[in-house]
């Protein structure tokens, strides 16, 4: 698949296997960046590319996705004499890759990298779309730019290792983006549930790329998120917020899955879809929830709302969120806190 960007067109293959390891051989220079957890399941395999590279391991956490462990990286870098025509290569998923696009994006004033995403999420979802980001103390995703990599290797295998919670994780994006792309869409997603929780290669394959063509229509459109690239939020606005009165507990995806289903409470209590329609796609979004995860006191009106009213959209007492319609999503920004509060109440005595 090629995406249309502002640097020029990028490439995101698909594989079954590790034979693109063999191209990254022939690289001459190069500064890894890898996952502590990959680097130690896949040590073997990727000492075929690893062995006598320059290399930085990241401890693949929320509270080391910020400017310290860049500057560290950068650090290395210099003393290991990367130079503007090193390519760096990310191995890991979102939070690696948000790390190894901000160090390229900003180094030398931009060197090439190269992306081989490592969980569901970054394979489905975050691979494309250009965003660097880094944490600042508690504020998520608050610093980065638009930095594509030059290509991007998906090894569908990786993410036989998962855990189940960060597997679901990838699961809850994907979902989004069938639902996004309609009804019909979304119910031939759902209809093979069973197989992608089972990690079948060949509907996880085929779902992979569903999802990234939806996100690359989108993000062709509105690369740098001006207004329409927005939409892709779906879930985000009540996911973001679970995510922290979590205290990051819950994964990205699976904060996205459980906010599209307040999303589509909304939705049912505004009549842009029936009373059948929610009930069918909540159920199909229930199946890749750990309802586990969730516990009454992340919704606690002191705790939920006020941070809902932090989102940088929440004006005039109202919130901004993205809604599906049956065909497709639209923005609203007059929710109020008796709607959400509403649907909260509704989804947790379905969980
Ligand atoms: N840049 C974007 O467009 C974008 C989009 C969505 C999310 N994100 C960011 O991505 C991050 C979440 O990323 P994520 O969900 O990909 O997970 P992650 O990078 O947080 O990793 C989750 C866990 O999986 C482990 N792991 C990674 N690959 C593995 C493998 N193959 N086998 C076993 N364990 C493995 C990691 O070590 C970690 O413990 C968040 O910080 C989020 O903000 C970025």
């Amino acid at each position: 698949m090629k995406v249309k960007s502002y640097v020029g067109e990028y490439v995101a293959e698909t594989y079954s296997d590790f034979s693109f390891l063999d191209e990254i051989n022939t690289i001459e220079k190069k500064f890894f960046i890898i996952d502590q957890n990959v680097y130690q399941l896949y040590q073997e395999v990727l000492g075929k590319i690893l062995k006598g590279q320059p290399n930085y391991i990241v401890v693949a956490e929320e509270e080391n996705k910020n400017i310290e462990t860049a500057l560290a990286i950068i650090e290395r870098m210099i003393e290991l004499e990367s130079k503007r025509n090193t390519v760096l290569i990310a191995i890991g998923g979102g939070i690696v890759q948000d790390i190894a696009a901000f160090i390229a994006n900003i180094i030398y004033r931009g060197i090439n990298w190269i992306l081989i995403p490592t969980t569901l999420l970054a394979q489905a979802d975050s691979c494309i779309g250009s965003k660097t980001s880094l944490n600042f103390k508690q504020y998520k995703n608050i610093m980065g730019y638009f930095y594509p990599p030059q290509k991007i290797y998906i090894n569908t295998n990786f993410v036989n290792t998962l855990l189940e919670k960060d597997y679901y994780s990838g699961l809850g994006e994907i979902m989004k983006c069938a639902i996004m792309a309609g009804f019909d869409s979304f119910q031939s997603t759902s209809s093979h549930i069973d197989l992608l929780k089972r990690r079948d290669e060949k509907v996880l394959q085929q779902e992979i790329t569903k999802a990234l063509m939806f996100k690359k229509s989108v993000i062709e459109r509105d690369e740098f998120d001006r207004d329409f690239r927005n939409i892709m939020n779906y879930g985000h606005t009540f996911g973001h917020a679970l995510e922290t009165t979590s205290g990051y507990d819950i994964p990205h995806g699976q904060g996205v899955s459980f906010g599209m289903m307040i999303a589509n409470e909304i939705s049912c209590a505004r009549g842009y879809i029936s009373e059948q329609m929610k009930v069918q796609l909540n159920k199909a979004i229930k199946e890749i929830v750990h309802s586990d995860l969730i516990k009454a006191e992340y919704f606690d009106e002191s705790r939920y709302l006020p941070t809902l009213r932090k989102d940088k959209k929440y004006t005039g007492g109202k919130h901004t969120c993205i809604l599906f319609n049956g065909d497709s999503v639209a923005r609203y920004s007059d929710i109020k806190d008796e709607e959400i509060v509403a649907a909260i109440n509704n989804m947790l005595g379905k969980i």
